[in-house]
């Protein structure tokens, strides 16, 4: 029977690098959904869209074109024949994903497109998914087969992101993304709740792990 592995966790955690890499080796399909809410904040910035207009921005998001890509080893994103995988990672959709993410009608909208393609993963060609996010353990997926929450010392967050973002964890760097990380995390908190694990997900630490070792601490706890 196809397996659906959700994974949730904050900004940081490890959850993206981690999830696909499982996928990858697993043989299973890989769904981004932080990239979704990316690309929704892209087409709605790119549309000329007030965000402070929620009814607009939530209708928007419902003509949205999107099409993900769910092969871990290249998961593209298109809005309409648009590759937008590049322009979904730059600073300005990072600072602003949030204000489109806590839209309800936006979350309703994007669960529902999760849920289908959660669902399309299950009869597909390959065994079943590895969906990440921020409340697939909780609200797009809670009937998974697998729940894990990937969280992080603080510190830890804040220096991968640095490292990821300026290939270097220099002091200034930290710096500049401790802000832009933190509220995004307050004000993603404000409609998931990913800091703490709901009832029966498993919760793994990967502060004090590498790459590697999370990968095998996910893996064991699917094996399980
Ligand atoms: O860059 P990072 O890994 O921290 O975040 P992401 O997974 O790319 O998600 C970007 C943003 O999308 C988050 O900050 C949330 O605002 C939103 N998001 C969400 O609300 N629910 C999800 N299931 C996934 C992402």
């Amino acid at each position: 029977r196809p397996l659906v592995i959700a994974v949730d966790g904050p900004s940081g955690s490890g959850k993206s690098s981690v999830s696909r890499e499982v996928a990858r080796r697993l043989g299973l399909e890989y769904l981004d959904t932080g990239a979704m809410y990316r690309a929704a904040t892209w087409s709605v910035l790119e549309a000329g869209v007030d965000l402070a207009d929620q009814a607009a921005v939530a209708q928007a998001v419902r003509d949205l074109d999107l099409r993900m890509g769910t092969d871990p080893a290249a998961p593209g994103v298109h809005v309409g024949s648009t590759d937008v995988a590049g322009p979904i990672r730059e600073t300005r959709i990072s600072s602003q994903v949030s204000a489109v993410a806590t839209n309800l009608e936006v979350r309703a909208e994007l669960k529902r497109r999760q849920r289908e393609l959660i669902e399309g993963a299950r009869d597909g060609v390959r065994s079943g998914v590895v969906a990440e996010g921020r409340d697939i353990t909780t609200v797009v997926a809670p009937d998974a087969d697998v729940r894990i929450l990937l969280t992080a010392s603080e510190e830890a967050r804040l220096a991968r992101r640095a490292r990821e973002l300026h290939g270097a964890a220099e002091a200034h760097h930290l710096e500049a993304t401790r802000d832009q990380v933190l509220r995004r995390d307050r004000d993603d908190a404000t409609v998931s709740s990913f800091h703490v694990a709901a009832d029966g997900v498993l919760q793994l630490d990967s502060s004090e792990l590498d790459f590697e070792q999370t990968v095998q601490a996910v893996l064991q706890a699917i094996a399980a």
